[in-house]
């Protein structure tokens, strides 16, 4: 078996390759505003660029935005493609394989998740350290060979957005840990969740496991981070309105700015 490629807009391909982004990022739930931060310099649609499905998820966008954070010429993705919207893993991981063709070489993958840690807070940030694959497929299925995926999360990385959030007085708030990645769209029974936790699961959510994968295979650094939105199911606290998701995202999106910047 092989792999299709990709067929991208020739015009916008190029436009990106000469804007030459050193960063790309996905923004996940509710972090679409992180955008606001940036010096714009360009912008389309999933749906221009061609070959990309369109997410359908209130609070992602579904759009490409590039231009400078800070000192950094950076390509975001404003939302992102869901396993649980009906795609398969491949057309999950096109937006990071159109950033592989444009040059990004480092990728920050964010996202909201649920928290298993009772140490964490509500709103905080979670650097992944690792992450655990529960959605019983690969954007790598049919490709040939096998890539390892042990510091899949830049070590070196880590370590600077850790120094980065001391250095703004947001180390209290940012945390390291292990995110759980499920197909979804329904969230866990408490059951499941009382697994991951065994398993050593610090937070769960739908997306960024395959997205992970797909960049190490094309040999990027990544690193991940999630927004601690609500107590998983069974948790203390536990509640699941996708608004109030999208609301506490909104909110660490400031932090998650200022830790980029
Ligand atoms: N579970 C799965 N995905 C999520 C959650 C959750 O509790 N919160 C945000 N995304």
């Amino acid at each position: 078996m092989s792999v299709a490629a990709d067929s991208f807009d020739e015009c916008l391909l190029a436009e990106l390759k000469t804007f030459a982004p050193e960063l790309g990022v996905v923004l996940g739930s509710g972090f679409g505003d992180v955008a606001d931060a940036l010096e714009e310099v360009g912008e389309c649609s999933f749906r221009e660029l061609g070959g990309i499905a369109t997410s359908t998820v209130p609070g992602h966008a579904g759009r490409f935005v590039w231009g400078e954070l800070g000192e950094r010429r950076v390509l975001l993705a404003q939302g992102r493609i869901h396993l649980y919207e009906g795609h398969g893993a491949r057309e999950v991981t096109v937006l990071v394989r159109l950033m592989h063709a444009v040059g990004v070489r480092r990728l920050m993958l964010t996202n909201a998740a649920g928290a298993l840690n009772a140490d964490f807070g509500l709103g905080n940030l979670m650097v992944l350290s690792d992450h655990i694959n529960l959605t019983g497929t690969s954007p790598l299925n049919g490709a040939e060979g096998f890539i390892g995926m042990v510091d899949a999360y830049s070590p070196a990385w880590r370590e600077e957005i850790f120094q980065r959030a001391a250095q703004i007085g947001l180390g209290g708030s940012v945390h390291s840990g292990v995110y759980a990645g499920l197909r979804g769209p329904q969230y866990e029974t408490p059951a499941e969740i009382g697994m991951l936790r065994t398993c050593g699961a610090d937070a769960v959510g739908m997306s960024t496991v395959l997205e992970t994968i797909q960049a190490r295979a094309l040999g990027m650094e990544v690193a991940g981070v999630s927004c601690l939105t609500n107590w998983a199911a069974g948790m203390p606290g536990a509640s699941f309105d996708h608004a109030d998701v999208v609301e506490v995202a909104k909110r660490a999106g400031r932090d998650l700015v200022k830790l980029l910047i």
